[in-house]
């Protein structure tokens, strides 16, 4: 297991909720940390979320994932930025989507909600998993949640949709790719997660999903495993053991 100064992990969707927090626990635990976002001023309130003294080790990127060109010149941006990528945190998507009942939707709808939770976790794995797939060091690590999975209230069913393609290409994934090297891993977060001044009850703290990812890759120990995170007790179990 390489220690986390000899790392560089690309975190996709880095400058979102999940990811915000993930970025900064890897910065603090050591890890350089690339971040790629199609919104400049996301990636401008990320850099001042971080403790300072870690800024040096984030590297920023505007770019968009969500087509195989736009991956590709992302990771065409990537190596020129840092030369190596070690370990991928794939956290695209969006927090929440409740635009109603499928027949008040149009198909531009469910197109734009399955490119954006399927369609780009497909193109950033195709362009970047050849990055790391042949090094047994390296990991590729999806979060994923369980909207995939059910209904979560009335009005949420593209979300399911969206989400439940997620965690199929991850399944996809596992079962396609049994020997790689590479550590290919999902966490699966049951439960909202939001920043701590948007925390309601059922959610936990980004910081705290942070911590439990940046563990996993810490320990680097497990592959094709799915890191199931049911409750707030389970994250702690996976932030102080690694695993649930
Ligand atoms: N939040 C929750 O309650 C929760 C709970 C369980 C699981 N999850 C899972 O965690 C993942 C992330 O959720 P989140 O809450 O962090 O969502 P988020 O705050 O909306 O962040 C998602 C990120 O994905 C990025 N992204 C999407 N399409 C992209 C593209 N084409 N190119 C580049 N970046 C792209 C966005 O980047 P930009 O900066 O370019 O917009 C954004 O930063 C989702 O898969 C979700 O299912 C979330």
């Amino acid at each position: 297991m390489s220690p986390p100064g000899d790392r560089t992990v690309l975190v996709l969707g880095g400058a979102g909720t999940v990811g915000s927090g993930t970025v900064k626990v890897l910065l603090e635990r050591g890890f350089r940390v690339v971040v790629i976002s199609r919104d400049a001023a996301r990636l401008e309130k990320l850099k001042h979320f971080v403790p300072a003294a870690t800024r040096s080790r984030l590297f920023t990127l505007i770019g968009d994932v969500g087509s195989e060109e736009g991956a590709e010149a992302a990771k065409t941006a990537v190596l020129q930025a840092v030369g190596k990528v070690t370990d991928i945190v794939s956290s695209l998507g969006f927090s929440w989507w409740q635009g109603g009942p499928p027949h008040t939707q149009t198909v531009e709808e469910l197109n734009r909600v399955l490119n954006t939770l399927l369609i780009s976790t497909f193109t950033s794995w195709k362009a970047f998993f050849p990055l790391v797939k042949d090094d047994h060091n390296g990991s590729y690590t999806f979060i994923t949640g369980g909207a995939g999975e059910r209904l979560l209230m009335p009005g949420t069913g593209f979300l399911t949709l969206g989400a439940a393609g997620a965690l199929a290409f991850c399944q996809v994934v596992r079962e396609e790719y049994p020997d790689v090297p590479c550590k290919l891993n999902e966490v699966k977060l049951n439960m909202g997660v939001a920043t701590p001044d948007r925390i309601a009850p059922g959610f936990v703290n980004h910081l705290d999903v942070g911590e439990a990812i940046a563990t996993v890759l810490v320990k680097n120990s497990v592959s094709h495993h799915v890191f199931c995170a049911n409750t707030p007790a389970d994250l702690k179990t996976l932030i102080v053991e690694g695993k649930v």
